[in-house]
């Protein structure tokens, strides 16, 4: 993880450095440094904690002058999160200084060759390797920094994001891109460097994204140069028009990113649906799949794979599948499937969902997946991302940018691209009826009036939240399409408040989890009049019957589980398929008014970060 922001041109580098940082804190929060040249010397200064603990000791510590720096925000791989583990990281020589997002698997056996060299090293890092790997390159061949970077990454083996600085060239920096993000900000005589492009923003629309393998050499009222690392030839650089706006990425008149994320989904699911669900005339259009129809009707089996709530989104899309597509699923943790030997037929194909497009494991799962000859469907938010690259084919989720570490509207647009493919299939294979089909397509075009409307139950779910927000232990209980919703919802409270939840198929309470029942634990249970609703009302029972608290998510109307529950949180009625895009409203109510309430970080909770692009 990690986020890196540079800036070269005409202003001051720090205020557009650390506003940058700012942006970019999704991506890491635990320290954070920067690096300024004022014309004469190169200062860094940096600090455990946030880039407003970076921004109090600047100003007791060093000048803020200079049109030339690089920055950095650390989420820990290699060292505890400390001062001296804090990047920007200098080279022995004192004139190289780097920033880095990724992770030098060789870092021991370089780090034992530069010993033998006379190098020392202050951090426990593996980046301060890279940057005196740099150095020594430089030294040895003698030649210029972006010669020496080149070569120096050519022993690299990992992958990483890097802005590198020499006091001695001060009107240059270079950078490079191998597995984690880079983009670069093209401004009036003036450049930017960064995870993403958030931290540009408001200063340009003009960018380009940096492939994997290609560095570029940024030069002060020059011609930016793309190179590729391997055989330095030169690239063409592509300069993107960018389609974020500012609003976008700002809280406006919420408290939290993650509220204003949840408070977002009736749009983000319509824009999600937007130019692909014709209800009229029947039809849902999207290219990714029109142009690889065949592939996918002839499936003998889909494997999706993810992590996080995009896995449990997939879980849903398991049931959406089979029942109206009639296509075997298996949905699998990434990180599991990529170090297994899994079985592979050459007709099976692969769905990978990721909000972020850079999830390491899911990436390393896609690459194993593309090694097997099978076709690979991704399934993004982040426009423009690795997994969104590294896909045979896709379709973006469109829910804007989520900033909040915990993901809310993801999970609703990624159910959503999910049940427009299955829907599509089942058409296209007759697997559904054409009154069912119809009736299908005019209930999603309904879904965001009613998330709207289960959003409404805010304040009671407050109340709730209020009763319940010091207990230690909660349970989540669902079954069929809600079973992924209940572990969905115990991972969003586990997320932000720290309170432990377990989420769990509701018959499944009977073979273990039922001896944590007593008066003292919250059961969350959906309860929905779908599918095995009979059911879930006798294991309602047997809850109560061990005095259990009940908190029901049900739908509007219901009676027989209002009688049985402590509480009830009402969602409007839909078809069951699509039942998990209410459900899961109150859920992320619950676990955001929980979190406020015991003062936990929301937006960026204690270990975590938003987009995780090391295994
Ligand atoms: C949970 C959460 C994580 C992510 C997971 C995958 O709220 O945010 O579990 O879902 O890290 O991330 P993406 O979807 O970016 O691949």
């Amino acid at each position: 993880m990690c986020g890196i922001v540079g800036y070269i041109g005409h202003r001051d580098a720090y205020p557009i450095i650390i506003e940058g940082l700012k942006r970019l804190e999704y991506r890491g929060y635990d320290s954070a440094g920067i690096a300024l040249y004022d014309g004469t010397n190169l200062n860094v200064t940096k600090t455990k904690g946030k880039v407003t603990d970076l921004e109090c000791r600047i100003e007791k510590e060093i000048t803020t002058n200079g049109t030339v720096g690089i920055g950095h925000t650390r989420w820990a791989t290699h060292g505890i999160p400390n001062d001296v583990n804090a990047h920007p990281h200098y080279s022995n020589s004192g004139n190289l200084v780097i920033v880095h997002n990724g992770i030098i698997e060789n870092y021991e056996s370089l780090k034992k060759e530069l010993i033998k060299r006379g190098y020392s090293f202050t951090s426990d890092t593996d980046t301060e390797i890279l940057i005196n790997l740099i150095q020594d390159v430089k030294q040895k061949e003698n030649v210029m920094l972006r010669k020496a970077v080149q070569i120096a990454l050519n022993q690299i083996v990992g992958t990483y994001a890097i802005a590198v600085f020499d006091k001695n060239k001060p009107n240059e920096i270079v950078v490079a891109k191998l597995g984690s993000p880079l983009t670069i900000g093209i401004g009036e005589d003036e450049f930017f460097i960064a995870s993403d492009a958030t931290p540009f923003l408001e200063h340009t629309n003009n960018a380009i994204y940096l492939e994997d393998g290609e560095m570029a050499i940024i030069r002060r009222h020059k011609n930016i140069k793309i190179r590729k690392i391997k055989d330095d030839s030169l690239v063409n650089p592509y300069v993107q028009e960018l389609q974020l706006n500012l609003e976008q990425i700002e809280k406006g008149d919420y408290d939290h990113f993650m509220l204003k994320e949840i408070f977002e989904q009736p749009h983000a699911i319509k824009d999600t649906f937007r130019g692909r669900l014709k209800t009229e005339k029947g039809i849902i259009k999207m290219a990714g799949v029109d142009d690889n129809l065949e592939k996918f009707l002839n499936a003998n089996k889909i494997i999706i794979i993810a992590c996080g709530t995009s896995w449990h989104a997939g879980l849903v899309s398991e049931y959406i599948f089979e029942n109206i597509a009639r296509i075997p699923v298996e949905v699998e943790y990434a990180s599991e499937f990529r170090y297994r030997n899994p079985v592979i037929n050459q007709n099976d194909i692969v769905i990978a969902i990721s909000q972020s497009g850079e999830t390491a494991d899911t990436l390393a799962a896609i690459k194993l997946a593309k090694s097997r000859g099978v076709f690979v469907f991704g399934i993004c938010n982040v426009v423009g991302s690795s997994i969104a690259r590294e896909t045979h084919a896709g379709a973006y989720t469109h829910a804007g940018p989520e900033i909040g570490v915990a993901s809310t509207k993801a999970f609703t647009t990624q159910i959503t691209v999910l049940t427009l493919i299955a829907l599509k299939l089942a058409k296209a294979k007759r697997t559904i009826s054409n009154s069912d089909y119809h009736h299908h397509l005019s209930e999603l075009e309904l879904i965001p009036k009613k998330v709207e409307k289960a959003l409404l139950s805010d304040s009671h779910i407050k109340t709730i939240a209020h009763i319940y927000k010091d207990v230690r232990n909660f349970l989540y209980l669902g079954r069929g399409y809600n079973f992924p919703v209940a572990l969905e919802g115990a991972l969003k409270l586990k997320e932000i408040s720290y309170i432990h939840a377990e989420g769990y198929p509701a018959a499944e309470m009977k073979h273990g989890p039922i001896a944590l029942i007593d008066e003292n634990m919250p059961i969350v249970v959906i309860a929905i009049k779908k599918g095995h609703y009979d059911k879930i009302v006798s294991n309602i029972r047997e809850i109560k019957s061990r005095k259990g608290k009940i908190i029901g998510i049900v739908t509007e109307g219901d009676t027989i589980v209002k009688e049985l529950a402590d509480y009830v949180i009402e969602v409007p009625d839909t078809i069951e398929s699509l039942t998990p895009l209410l459900t899961t409203i109150p859920l992320q109510l619950l676990s955001y008014h929980i979190a406020v309430m015991l003062d936990k970080n929301i937006d960026q909770p204690r270990n975590l970060a938003k987009s995780v692009t090391v295994e």
